[in-house]
């Protein structure tokens, strides 16, 4: 007589569970107090698909987003105006649709912040190249 219930129960511990689950999964890292502007905009923008330290996170490769290491200089090399125009407009016009643009959510000034950040984040990893 209680079977039915006792199922019921179980699918909805079962759903709270998964819904628990896929919340930790897509939540973005929360900023340390004292944590710079840029660096919280890239908290909050940029560091579900790239990783807090900008190297990719196996929880956006789950979702097949491949959005490679920003730590690279040779692939994050190219001038200030690059990476604020695909901040801006995303890499669809340059063939890289999977970079959203960020035109609607940030403005010019957060965008150059943004592009510190980057170099920030380049330099943090890789030590300088040798000459
Ligand atoms: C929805 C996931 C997603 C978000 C959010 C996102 N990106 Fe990306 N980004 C990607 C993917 C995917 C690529 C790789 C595109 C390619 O190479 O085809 C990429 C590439 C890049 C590149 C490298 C471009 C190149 O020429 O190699 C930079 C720089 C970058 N993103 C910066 C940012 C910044 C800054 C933010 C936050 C404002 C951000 N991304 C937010 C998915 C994302």
């Amino acid at each position: 007589m209680r079977r039915p219930l006792l199922a019921l129960v179980l699918v909805i511990v079962a759903i709270g569970v998964f819904a628990a689950g896929l919340a930790w999964l897509l939540d973005s890292p929360r900023p340390a107090p004292g944590a710079s502007h840029p660096e919280r905009l890239w908290l909050a923008f940029c560091a579900a698909c790239h990783g807090a330290d900008g190297r990719g996170t196996w929880r956006a490769a789950l979702f097949l987003v491949r959005a490679g290491d920003l730590t690279d200089r040779s692939r994050v090399g190219q001038t200030d105006q690059y990476l604020f125009d695909l901040i801006k407009h995303g890499g669809s016009p340059i063939g890289r649709p999977g970079m959203p643009g960020f035109e609607a959510n940030l403005s010019d000034e957060d965008i150059r912040a943004l592009v510190g950040y980057l170099r920030e984040l380049a330099r943090r990893v890789t030590p300088p190249a040798r000459s």
